[in-house]
């Protein structure tokens, strides 16, 4: 399958689709405080999602059992929310989010403190959001995949950090997952041209350690080889003529 051109139409409802994932993540953000459990975020995140008439669209994929991806500290990615899992004072939480809008996804993740946390873990958190940032002034029609990912990567390492290597962005669109894969590492090819139209989950997942991850025994919690912190924040968006737009932010 080849990468999706979005036309007008598909992309005012991608617009659409993002600005309430936007407001999803702004009301999540507000909801983190230490004593909630992460079971709290996803009751609190799918009631909010369906507030607005959309799908929560990472429940049952594959099998996942929950409308959002909570993943504190040392986990990277795809957390599995629990009622016995109490959200406190110092802990970093990734909240990682989707929805579906008159058949259109959007995919976004935050990383926030809870409460007061370290001087190091909040440089943890910027380093990962601005590499996003650095990541996608590539992001420009004529300009191949791969300045993007390296971008990212570099950017990353020159702050101590690195980037994980087991997971990657996607297009996105009418699937959560379309082609083509957004690595957050440099590739040794420049992979696929962008053009306008194109709509990407651009999302670095940098730990302070090591790059390596491993799987829990849930089949789905990643969490870092070495134990460090790891944040994440990604959003979806779109390749036009200029500058990128970003999707998935308040406008
Ligand atoms: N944001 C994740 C991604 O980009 C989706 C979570 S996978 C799920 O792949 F299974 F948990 F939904
Ligand atoms: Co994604």
């Amino acid at each position: 399958m080849a990468v999706s051109i979005k036309s007008e139409r598909e992309i005012a409802l991608m617009r659409e689709s993002g600005k309430i994932l936007a407001e999803v993540h702004a009301r999540l953000g507000e909801y983190i405080q230490p004593g909630i459990s992460t079971l709290d975020v996803d009751t609190f995140g799918e009631r909010l999602i369906r507030s607005y008439h959309c799908i929560p669209n990472f429940l049952h994929y594959n099998g996942y059992p929950a409308s959002i991806c909570v993943s504190v500290n040392d986990e990277v990615v795809h957390g599995i929310p629990h009622r016995g899992r109490i959200l406190k004072e110092g802990d970093i939480v990734s909240l990682d989010a989707g929805l579906i809008y008159k058949g259109y996804h959007s995919d976004a993740a935050r990383t926030h403190a809870v409460g007061k946390i370290s001087k190091e873990a909040q440089r943890l958190i910027d380093v990962t959001r601005k590499s996003f940032f650095q990541g996608i002034k590539m992001a420009r029609a004529g300009n191949h995949l791969n300045d993007i990912c390296k971008t990212i990567d570099s950017y990353v390492r020159f702050h101590g950090y690195s980037v994980v290597r087991d997971l990657v962005g996607h297009g996105i669109g009418t699937s959560l997952h379309e082609e083509p894969e957004v690595p957050n590492f440099t590739m040794r090819r420049r992979g696929i041209r962008l053009r306008p139209g194109m709509t990407l989950a651009v999302e670095p997942m940098v730990n302070m350690g090591g790059w390596k991850v491993k799987w829990l025994d849930d089949g789905w919690t990643v969490v870092t080889k070495d134990g460090t912190l790891s944040a994440h924040y990604e959003n979806t968006i779109l390749i036009t003529g200029g500058e990128p737009e970003i999707l998935t932010l308040p406008v």
